[in-house]
């Protein structure tokens, strides 16, 4: 399934659900920068909702989306925030099957499942466009969950949304396509009882982490960590949350 124009159509909403970062999150991205001014490359920014904060603590910031609609929304919540504008951060419309900068980065994030956006043929793909763009010592960091049993069961889900005023909420279906090897999502956010203001689906192509592991290694990285959580605790191999810091092999 082909992500890269999935969000044009919730880009307006996607805040009123992710409005900021998940609770240790931002902290695990800090902990993660090789130096404060580190060159930092964010694949699949979206609404700048990481790539905002990171750039405000002093990261010189980079980010790629393939979708105009999040990166306008990530224009305005740079544009706003007077303490991210005085470090230029960069926002370029590419997908990261087509990942081709002039600079190279010591960290490059692959946060909230990024590398699930991509069709599993394409994988090995983003993995040497990520490599060409690191510089000595770089490494590349994904946050994503690993696939379990769980995964491949159906699920319907209905929740007022966190962030924004009024009463608005999600509606979710949830369903797992075998010959894809991908979790497809329906989601539609209404306000109240309201008509639905915007919907997309979207397909994340799920692995499990021997499957993850072994391209990553194919594709000429070697695993530094593996953690559980953003409080880097050990990933157990039994899918669920999953944090890795690779690095090139040579
Ligand atoms: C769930 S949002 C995550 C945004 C951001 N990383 C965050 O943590 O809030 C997914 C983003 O990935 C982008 N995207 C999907 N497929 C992509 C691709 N192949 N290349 C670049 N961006 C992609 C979408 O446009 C969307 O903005």
């Amino acid at each position: 399934m082909d992500n890269r124009r999935a969000y044009d159509d919730v880009a307006a909403h996607y805040d009123l659900e992710y409005p900021g970062p998940r609770t240790g999150e931002l902290e695990f991205w800090q902990g993660q920068l090789p130096a404060p001014d580190s060159k930092v490359l964010e694949l699949a920014c979206g609404s700048g909702r990481l790539l905002a904060p990171l750039a405000r603590g002093g990261a010189v910031m980079t980010g790629i989306d393939s979708s105009p609609a999040m990166l306008a929304r990530a224009r305005e919540r740079l544009r706003a925030d007077p303490a991210v504008c005085g470090f230029g951060a960069r926002l370029h419309l590419q997908s990261m099957q087509d990942l081709e900068l002039e600079d190279e980065f010591s960290l490059v994030m692959a946060a909230f499942n990024a590398l699930l956006l991509v069709p599993h043929r394409e994988l090995p793909l983003v993995l040497e466009r990520v490599r060409s763009h690191l510089d000595r010592g770089g490494k590349l960091v994904a946050e994503l969950f690993a696939m379990t049993g769980f995964d491949a069961l159906p699920d319907e889900e209905s929740a007022p949304l966190a962030g924004g005023s009024g009463s608005w909420w999600r509606d979710r279906s949830y369903r797992y396509d075998p010959d894809l090897r991908a979790g497809i999502s329906h989601v539609s956010y209404r306000h109240g009882r309201g008509r639905i203001a915007s919907q997309h689906s979207y397909g994340l192509h799920l692995h499990s982490w021997p499957e993850l592991e072994t391209q990553l290694v194919g594709s000429g990285f070697w695993i530094e960590s593996l953690y559980g959580g953003f409080d880097r605790r050990p990933f157990r191999d039994a899918g669920g949350q999953l944090i890795f810091v690779a690095r090139p092999s040579d």
